[in-house]
């Protein structure tokens, strides 16, 4: 629920003290409506394109891409959250298929129509293929993160942050929303793999608390890399809310707050 973060303004020059006081409140709206807001959300079917967009960015070399349809429709353990950027100046061009922020009733009808329409690999690929750029959208995936809520851990398994957005703290934020729901599930034990040379993702898990328990040899298919199994094993003790509230503190001091938007 807090605050968007918003994009700095210039100080305002020049006008008379009183006619500008006097319409500050709409200058202010304005400025509220044309910020950029970034949001974090449960991922819906009509972020697939642009999720498996990121998605292939950030593993090149993985095919096929994540049966994303499956996992939201059919995979009851599957839970996949979203951060993304509000452009409310584009919503006159959406993307295909995509939303503007659909709400209750709008957001149920297109949820409907997604699965009534049997969508295939193909039909995804030509939607990937008619995305707009970048810039043209009304809302960007910015990054996400897939987390299967077994019986007894909580297995992040993917997560990735659109190429241009890195270093910005999203990856960060994806990783909090996981081990939270983690916590809210009451899941104490939270584990992944990685690929032993993956130095970003290792520094993230590590900020976080996760430790080396194992390694699986050969484990990635493409080039027969080994990987790391990375574990914390109570995210909801007292001493790992400590720390995981100090770095949830100094995460939202560096890079503000976001909309958090429930679904
Ligand atoms: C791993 C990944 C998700 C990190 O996302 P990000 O948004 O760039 O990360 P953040 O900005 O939130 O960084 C959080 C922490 O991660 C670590 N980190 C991130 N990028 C790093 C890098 N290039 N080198 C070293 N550490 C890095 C740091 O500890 C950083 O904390 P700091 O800012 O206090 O130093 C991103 O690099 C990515 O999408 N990679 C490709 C996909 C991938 O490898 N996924 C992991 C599969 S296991």
């Amino acid at each position: 629920m807090g605050a968007g973060r918003v994009s700095p303004q210039g100080p305002r020059q020049g006008g008379r003290g009183g006619a500008r006081a006097a319409l500050a409140p709409m200058l202010e709206f304005q400025k509220m409506r044309i910020a950029t807001r970034y949001v974090v959300r449960p991922m819906r079917l009509a972020d697939i394109a642009q999720v498996i967009e990121v998605e292939r960015a950030s593993f090149p070399s993985m095919w096929p891409p994540t049966a994303f349809k499956r996992e939201l429709q059919q995979n009851r353990l599957a839970h996949y959250v979203v951060v993304s950027e509000l452009h409310p100046e584009r919503a006159s061009t959406p993307p295909p298929g995509q939303q503007k922020q659909l709400r209750g009733i709008d957001r149920f009808v297109e949820e409907v129509r997604h699965m009534l329409s049997g969508q295939t690999d193909e039909e995804t690929e030509r939607e990937l293929r008619s995305l707009p750029p970048v810039d043209e959208r009304a809302e960007v995936i910015l990054g996400f993160i897939g987390v299967w809520l077994l019986p007894d851990e909580a297995h992040i398994v993917t997560i990735a942050v659109r190429d241009s957005h890195r270093r910005q703290g999203i990856g960060e934020l994806l990783l909090i929303s996981a081990i939270k729901l983690a916590q809210r599930n009451g899941q104490g034990l939270v584990t992944l793999e990685c690929r032993v040379s993956n130095e970003a993702a290792l520094g993230l898990y590590e900020k976080y608390g996760f430790q080396q328990v194992g390694l699986r040899p050969r484990y990635y298919s493409d080039n027969h890399e080994d990987a790391y199994v990375l574990t914390v094993s109570s995210v909801i003790t007292e001493k790992y809310r400590a720390l995981f509230s100090g770095l949830r503190q100094e995460h939202e001091q560096r890079c503000g707050r976001f909309d958090v938007d429930t679904g």
